[in-house]
């Protein structure tokens, strides 16, 4: 230790150096006051930080990012529900049949999003069946051409029901339940593939 060097309070006059009182692997740290604008900056910041607090969080002050993020699904959802409202107001039974499902462009677009979402449960063919070497194991969903519409065979309800998935009540197809392609594709993609599968089934639309 050396003795001229003053320990213990810190340095209250410019250029006067004093030691802590510790000294590990030979290094010592200076015990000065901290300037004022460092002390200042940190005490702003404590009173920044409870004022921030209280506004923000406990008086509401501005929207948090979960109201944000609720507010945009919200925004998003509106914008779906009323791309929904504008495609069912001009689709009916008679226009799926006549008008979409007899437009080849709107068939193939249709194709193109059952390739993509419906064949792995319904098959390409839309008998619902795989073929795995020779041997048919029947996949998830119901087949597409069999004549039988469990939930309503007007085009209407068939669009409704990919639109919405299995209705709630129900109890599904040997325990499955469709999800609804309303979530995931947009209404004009929902009508098309309609459009697809009724042309599939002329026998029960009369397309
Ligand atoms: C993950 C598997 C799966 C996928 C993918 C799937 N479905 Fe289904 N689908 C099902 C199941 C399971 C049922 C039976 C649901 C029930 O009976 O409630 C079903 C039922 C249906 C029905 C009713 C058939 C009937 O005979 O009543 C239609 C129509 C249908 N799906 C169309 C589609 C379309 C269109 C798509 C693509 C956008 C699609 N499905 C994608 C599993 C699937």
């Amino acid at each position: 230790m050396n003795p001229e060097i003053k320990r213990g309070n810190y340095a209250k006059e410019k250029g006067e150096v004093i030691l802590r009182e510790h000294e590990y692997d030979g290094i010592q740290e200076f015990d000065q006051k901290l300037p004022n604008w460092w002390l200042f900056t940190f005490y702003g910041g404590i009173v920044w930080f409870v004022t921030y607090w209280v506004l923000y969080y406990h008086a509401g002050w501005s929207a948090t990012d979960e109201q944000k993020i609720i507010t945009q699904v919200a925004a998003l959802q509106e914008r779906k529900d009323a791309e929904l409202a504008a495609t069912l107001a001009s689709l009916d039974d008679k226009t799926l049949i006549e008008h979409w499902a007899s437009d080849p462009a709107v068939v193939a677009a249709g194709e193109a999003t059952y390739a993509v979402s419906c064949s792995a449960c319904h098959a390409a063919d839309l008998s619902a069946m795989m073929d795995a070497g020779g041997t048919k194991i029947a996949l998830p969903g119901r087949p597409l051409t069999d004549g039988h519409w469990e939930y309503g065979s007007k085009p209407m309800e068939i669009f409704k029901l990919i639109n919405e998935g299995t209705p709630a009540e129900a109890t599904g197809y040997n325990g499955a339940k469709m999800q609804a392609w309303g979530q995931i594709l947009t209404p004009k993609q929902v009508a098309e593939v309609t459009a697809f599968l009724i042309s599939k089934n002329p026998q029960d639309f009369g397309s």
